[in-house]
């Protein structure tokens, strides 16, 4: 694809990444993503907004044929999914400046051995003239790492923001044109890689308000040209209550986890509770993540297996602790065979959940009449539990 002109002598840069299916050996990527980068021409210099990724690094060469100058290149973030072509156009540009927080820098040296000499550090609120266009630098830590910023490009009144406000969505569409197509992968992309930090993102928040903003352009997915979309989505995941949900990844040897599930999952939809089941033998844990989001409960049902919590189960469990969900309240159902520390190892495993553990149901082979009527009573609880702090 070729470059696109997004106003006079703005362009994006990016590629698309069509075929991907997993970032950072983790996490899937249904719909492909994109490396956003972009150039703006100043009167006076020129400017290339981070790079791509080192496997599309020739379509960013190929497309930067006809410039013959850049004087900066600007390193929102380390991450080599936008780093990692820096050094080849260091290369092409010997005489460009590497503009990045002083944070950033260290990572950069690290991560790609650029040498010192190529770097100009930026503090927070620092500007930069281009001649006729100023970039603010405006520090936003934990987008998605520690040494993020992002730029605002004033006389457009254009956010660069790199990673914050991204999605994973590979698309011929330069803006956003379905808000309604964008907000799940955008809500999936927080989940993934934000959410942990939302006390810090909410600062950041707070800090763009203060920008009139007319477009957002993040270096995943598409440009906003209503950027009020993704920031009032943003707000509501991170300061939203959570809502009336019961998110159940499970596992199951011999079906009765299954059993136990199938009837629990009914238990609580009769009594107006809505839940998210993942089977963890075939879930897209991207969407576990996802649904982790706004949930209020989280009960994990898993079989006993070598004395404790299936391995799947165990998964889900570091998983969510370590996604720091807003999550109320926590329990655990499951079959055993013999005995085990099923419960004591899961309960183990969360310790930044801030959650209230409900007694969790485990039964000795396949569920009896007693345990159903157990698992009634769990539903019951935490059906109250929502209603008490007036979820929906
Ligand atoms: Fe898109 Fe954190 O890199």
């Amino acid at each position: 694809m070729k470059a696109k002109k997004i106003k006079d002598h703005i362009y994006w840069m990016g590629s698309v990444d069509w075929d991907r299916r997993l970032f950072d050996a983790l996490i899937p990527l249904p719909d492909g993503t994109s490396y956003n980068s972009y150039l703006i021409e100043g009167s006076e210099k020129t400017v290339l907004l981070d790079s791509v990724d080192p496997s599309m690094a020739g379509e960013l060469l190929s497309k930067l044929k006809g410039v013959s100058r850049i004087d900066y290149l600007i390193s929102h973030h380390a991450e080599q999914d936008h780093s990692g072509t820096i050094p080849l156009i260091l290369e092409k540009y010997p005489d460009a400046k590497l503009i990045s927080t002083p944070k950033a820098k260290g990572m950069l040296i690290d991560l790609l051995r650029i040498p010192d000499e190529s770097f100009i550090t930026v503090e927070d609120g620092e500007t930069l003239s281009l001649g006729d266009k100023t970039l603010k630098f405006i520090y936003t830590p934990w987008v998605h790492w520690p040494e993020t910023m992002v730029t605002y490009l004033e006389e457009d009144r254009i956010l660069f923001s790199c990673d914050f406000f991204g999605s994973h969505i590979a698309t011929s569409d330069l803006y956003v044109t379905d808000e309604g197509s964008v907000y799940g992968p955008a809500k999936r992309y927080f989940a993934e890689i934000m959410m942990p930090f939302r006390n810090v993102i909410e600062k950041n928040l707070e800090k763009l308000a203060l920008y009139d903003i007319e477009m957002i352009a993040p270096s995943h997915g598409q440009i906003y040209p209503r950027p009020a979309f993704i920031i009032d989505a943003y707000r509501e995941w991170i300061l939203g209550p959570p809502k009336n949900t019961v998110v159940l990844p499970y596992v199951s040897m011999h079906e009765s986890t299954k059993r136990m599930v199938d009837h629990f999952v009914s238990a609580l939809v009769e009594r107006s509770v809505r839940v998210e089941q993942f089977n963890l033998e075939v879930t897209d844990i991207g969407k576990l993540a996802m649904a982790l989001v706004d949930a209020a409960t989280i009960v994990i049902g898993t079989p006993t297996i070598l004395a404790g919590p299936h391995p799947y189960a165990a998964y889900a469990a570091f998983l969510a602790n370590a996604l720091r969900p807003k999550t109320k309240f926590l329990s655990i159902i499951g079959s055993y065979g013999w005995g085990g520390k099923t419960v004591e190892t899961l309960a183990g495993m969360v310790p930044n959940l801030k959650v209230e553990v409900i007694d969790p149901i485990l039964c000795k082979g396949v569920p009896s009449e007693d345990d159903f009527k157990a698992l009634d009573e769990l539903a019951a609880a935490i059906a109250e539990k929502h209603k008490k702090l007036h979820l929906n």
